[in-house]
């Protein structure tokens, strides 16, 4: 393997939780910086309801302003979550082409996050992903808490693994397998890594790590030895999720190039255009980010 694909999440899953509430303008000058250094896969915002996650209100705008302000690239792909039918439509009417339904491998972090159960929430994915389809839109199925979750501890394998095949069965053209609370360790991931491509194909799987305690980096490693090639990054290391308290740290789209660039694999990406963004980042958001080679390259 000498290509990596990486999905940024930093104007999304990065501020979805942040309290400074960034204005479209800023979030649409921190896409175009990113896309200037390379990134391919951006996600932009979410149509989720703006009383639940009021930073993502205005999702409308960013992606109009990203597809009229930021000059076609070839393989540019913008996408954005859509939890339900409402959602779909407001994405739909936003004209972006690539979307995200995102559930859970526990109840209780379900019911925490989009507010139904399992169940329910594959019926409403199927409400989405079916005239999505049929409007020729690409769709990513995130599955949150692969590893462990903030409400009911360790999470089945077994459980991660029938509701991937599920999410597939939908229609979904890729899975995110979320360690939405950082827990996950090389073993565990090697482990689930190996029972999913029992019967998923490798270029459907994308591993989404948090670093809350360290580990993403080596969780990466041990995914790309065991054949997967796409994960999700999150500049600056910013981000986190509402409804998952110490979900803090997306694992920082600079650390994962510095690594991947530096065993030679290609990425795409300039690191010194990138830690641009994160610099502005900082500024707009007044803290210190947490990825270590913006800290380091002060
Ligand atoms: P609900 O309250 O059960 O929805 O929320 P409802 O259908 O009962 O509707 C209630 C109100 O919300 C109504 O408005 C609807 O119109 C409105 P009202 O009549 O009260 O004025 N509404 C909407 N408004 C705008 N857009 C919509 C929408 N849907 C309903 N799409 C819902 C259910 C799913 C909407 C809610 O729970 C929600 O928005 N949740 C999103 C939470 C979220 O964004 N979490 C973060 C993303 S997931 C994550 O971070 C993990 C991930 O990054 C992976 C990882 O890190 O591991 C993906
Ligand atoms: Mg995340």
């Amino acid at each position: 393997m000498s290509r990596v694909q990486i999905q940024e999440v930093g104007p999304r899953d990065g501020l979805q939780n942040e309290d400074t509430q960034v204005s479209v303008s800023t979030k649409v000058k921190m896409i175009t910086g990113l896309v200037d250094a390379g990134l391919k896969r951006i996600e932009v915002g979410a149509f989720v309801s703006p009383k639940w996650v009021p930073q993502m209100k205005g999702s409308e705008a960013v992606v109009k302003q990203c597809f009229q302000k930021i000059p076609k690239k070839r393989g540019l792909h913008f996408s954005a979550l859509t939890p339900n039918f409402q959602g779909f439509e407001r994405a739909k009417k936003s004209g972006i082409k690539e979307i995200a339904v995102f559930g859970a491998a526990s109840e209780s972090f379900s019911k925490k996050n989009i507010n139904c159960t399992i169940k329910e929430s594959f019926e409403r994915f199927r409400q989405v992903i079916e005239p999505a389809k049929s409007e020729k839109m690409w769709v990513r199925g995130y599955l949150s808490v692969a590893f462990g979750c903030p409400y009911e501890g360790k999470v089945s394998e077994k459980k991660v693994i029938q509701l991937s095949e599920r999410l597939l069965q939908l229609g979904v053209d890729e899975i995110s397998i979320g360690d939405t609370i950082g827990v996950a360790n090389p073993k565990q991931v090697k482990s689930l890594i190996q029972g999913l491509l029992k019967s998923i194909p490798k270029e459907k799987v994308a591993m989404h790590f948090h670093d809350t305690r360290g580990t993403a980096l080596a969780n990466v490693l041990e995914s790309l030895n065991s054949g997967i090639s796409i994960f999700d990054s999150s500049v600056g290391g910013l981000g986190g999720c509402p409804y998952a308290k110490g979900a803090s740290g997306n694992l920082a789209t600079e650390d994962l190039i510095y690594m991947l660039e530096g065993m030679g694999l290609k990425t795409g990406v300039d690191l010194s255009k990138l830690l641009k963004v994160s610099k502005m980042m900082e500024k707009t958001l007044k803290r210190k980010l947490p990825s270590k080679v913006l800290q380091a390259s002060k």
